[in-house]
């Protein structure tokens, strides 16, 4: 019976080892990828289709956005919980309709009004995840934040089968993962993983100013259970740190670097790629 059940753990090893190697060799190791957060977001308002699109033309490796469920349980694309920062109103997304959210503009930035010049309201409205989808289509890959999880029962399995329904699990026609769940909260995570472990999951971890980026021996093994990767506070990233995660198998992505110093610095350490609100940030220099 023993020998039985040291040959399950072994093959759910392996298996595990098999789709984390699966990701990794997705990414090259002299890759540095260009995630445009929530889009383009230094120049047209964030998390929204134009901001979507400019990161698209500007070339970003990837566009990540943030997810939420309005009151009759519709995915939303926008970062807080609540519109006020980002619309002209003011409540939680959880007691808007798709209907009233639709009639707000997601065009203000610290109560500025920052209407990208041109714009269609639909360019500014507040997207729906499956509005993304089928206007990006596979041309762009994505990265998924589930936040707030704990307002939202069952996000994460609503937001797999709309991954699913728009064929955005695997690699592409260059093995880069087409899509990529990422979020703070671990159980969320573990909860994608169970859904559906061919998605790769990026575990966030923030760290305080001043504060060099590190995980514990017991955290190390919990993230490596269900995660491909780790997204970090770039000023806490250290080369230690890239190197520990490397030799883990975990890939080591940097928020939110809007500095080209910065970001080439980062490179230099291995990371294997930044978030960023310009994602023209490096020109040229992203191949070199
Ligand atoms: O890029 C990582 C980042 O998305 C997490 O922070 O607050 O911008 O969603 P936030
Ligand atoms: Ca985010």
């Amino acid at each position: 019976m023993r020998k039985i059940m040291l040959m399950i753990g072994s093959l759910f090893i392996l298996s595990s080892c098999v789709n984390m190697k699966e990701w990794r060799s997705s990414l090259p190791e002299d890759d540095f990828l260009i995630i445009g957060h929530r889009g383009a977001s230094a120049y047209v308002p964030e998390n929204t289709l134009s901001s979507f699109e400019l990161a698209e033309d500007l070339n970003a490796d990837y566009i990540e956005l943030d997810v939420h469920l309005t009151k009759d349980d519709e995915i939303v694309v926008m970062h807080d919980d609540d519109v006020s920062r980002t619309t002209e109103a003011a409540g939680k997304i959880k007691d808007f309709t798709l209907d009233k959210l639709k009639e707000l503009s997601a065009n203000r930035k610290k109560g500025e009004k920052i209407v990208a010049s041109g714009a269609d309201h639909e360019d500014i409205a507040i997207p729906t995840l499956s509005e993304v989808f089928e206007q990006m289509g596979t041309e762009v890959r994505y990265v998924v934040e589930l936040k707030d999880t704990e307002q939202y029962p069952d996000i994460e399995r609503k937001v797999v089968d709309l991954m699913k329904s728009y064929d955005l699990i695997g690699t592409d026609q260059n093995g880069f993962p087409k899509a990529v769940i990422h979020s703070f909260d671990k159980e969320a995570l573990k909860k994608v993983h169970k859904l559906e472990e061919k998605i790769p999951l990026l575990q966030l971890l923030s760290f305080d100013e001043g504060e060099e980026a590190e995980l514990s021996r017991k955290e190390l093994k919990e993230v490596l259970q269900y995660a491909s990767g780790v997204g970090v506070s770039y000023k806490a990233v250290t080369p230690v740190f890239v190197n520990t995660m490397h030799d883990k198998g975990l890939a080591v992505y940097a928020y939110t670097v809007n500095d080209a110093e910065d970001a080439l610095k980062l490179k230099s350490m291995g990371v294997n790629g930044i978030h960023t609100n310009e994602p023209d940030i490096l020109g040229n220099e992203k191949e070199s």
